[in-house]
């Protein structure tokens, strides 16, 4: 039963709701009347609607895609924080990219691709970037370049920020080490940026996880964390048959600590290191 919100009714929020998972696949659960209130009430007073059904009915008749972004764009959670739950970045360091970088010296492959599927603000494929560059100024014969990575996310504010790749003091409190943020950023009055070697080992695009990601290209490592839990079971389902196609045969996928491809995927097998969850796509 759909739990009330004062300023929404049950009819509007049934009608944005699923206008909201037709648009970014973001499925609302009954009792998340009031997040649409807290998130939409200034854009739908902005918009000069005088309430939920009028705003709905206003983004339903948009022909352009204005509204509709904005509208994604408040909805999502955009929460995250510097190399996030640790193991996946350990993994990262001390089995995949050792495992890519031998066949990158062997000359078995020229380029590793990683992709980070939802990257708010840029902790993660900046993390991702840092742990490549790490392992490269500590081992010869394999260089940064050779690993191109791609942060994609829906939220144009989300990615404004990432591509500026300037934090503020409380994002840098999370999950960097001071050592790490010394090495690869500076600080500028309250703003810390990071460093430009960095910078240029990530490439940011704005794209919707429901859109064919075959428009991306192949992967060989998968970052698809903490978005999935957004989703509906069906979606999950698909968009992890999709992440398997677009994954190399050899292909990695790292996914939340919280999250699991039980039920949802048989495509992938479960492996563990360090006490910390990866997939490998099955061959
Ligand atoms: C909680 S953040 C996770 C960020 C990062 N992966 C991490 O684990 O720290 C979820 C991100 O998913 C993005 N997102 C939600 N729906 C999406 C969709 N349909 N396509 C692409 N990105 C989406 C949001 O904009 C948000 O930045």
């Amino acid at each position: 039963m759909i739990t009330k919100s004062d300023g929404i009714t049950e009819s509007q929020f049934s009608q944005l709701r699923e206008y909201i998972e037709q648009q970014c696949g973001i499925a609302l659960g009954d009792e998340k009347a009031y997040l649409i209130d807290t998130r939409l009430t200034k854009l739908m007073v902005e918009s000069g609607c005088e309430d939920f059904g009028e705003f709905y009915k206003l983004a339903k008749s948009e022909t352009g895609t204005t509204l509709r972004d904005k509208i994604v764009d408040a909805m999502t959670t955009n929460e995250t924080l510097w190399f996030r739950d640790a193991h996946p970045y350990k993994i990262l360091l001390e089995k995949l990219i050792p495992t890519f970088a031998e066949e990158l010296a062997a000359g078995k492959r020229s380029v590793v691709r990683i992709w980070s599927g939802a990257c708010s603000t840029g902790q993660e494929p900046y993390s991702v970037a840092i742990a490549v560059h790490e392992h490269c100024r500590t081992h010869a014969g394999v260089k940064p370049e050779q690993f191109k990575i791609l942060g994609t996310d829906i939220s144009a504010s989300a990615l404004f920020l990432a591509k500026a790749g300037r934090y503020d003091r409380i994002a840098m409190k999370r999950g960097l080490d001071d050592d790490v943020r010394d090495r690869y950023f500076k600080q500028n009055g309250q703003i810390w940026v990071i460093d430009e070697t960095i910078k240029k080992m990530v490439e940011f695009k704005k794209f919707n996880l429901q859109d064919p990601l075959v428009c991306l290209g192949r992967f060989d490592i998968a970052f698809l964390r903490y978005v999935a839990i957004y989703f509906s079971d069906a979606f999950k389902k698909s968009l992890l048959a999709a992440v398997a196609d677009v994954l190399s045969p050899s292909g990695y996928l790292l996914v939340g600590a919280v999250e699991s491809l039980r039920g949802h995927s048989d495509a992938f097998e479960n492996h563990t290191h360090s006490g910390g969850s990866y997939y490998k796509r099955c061959a």
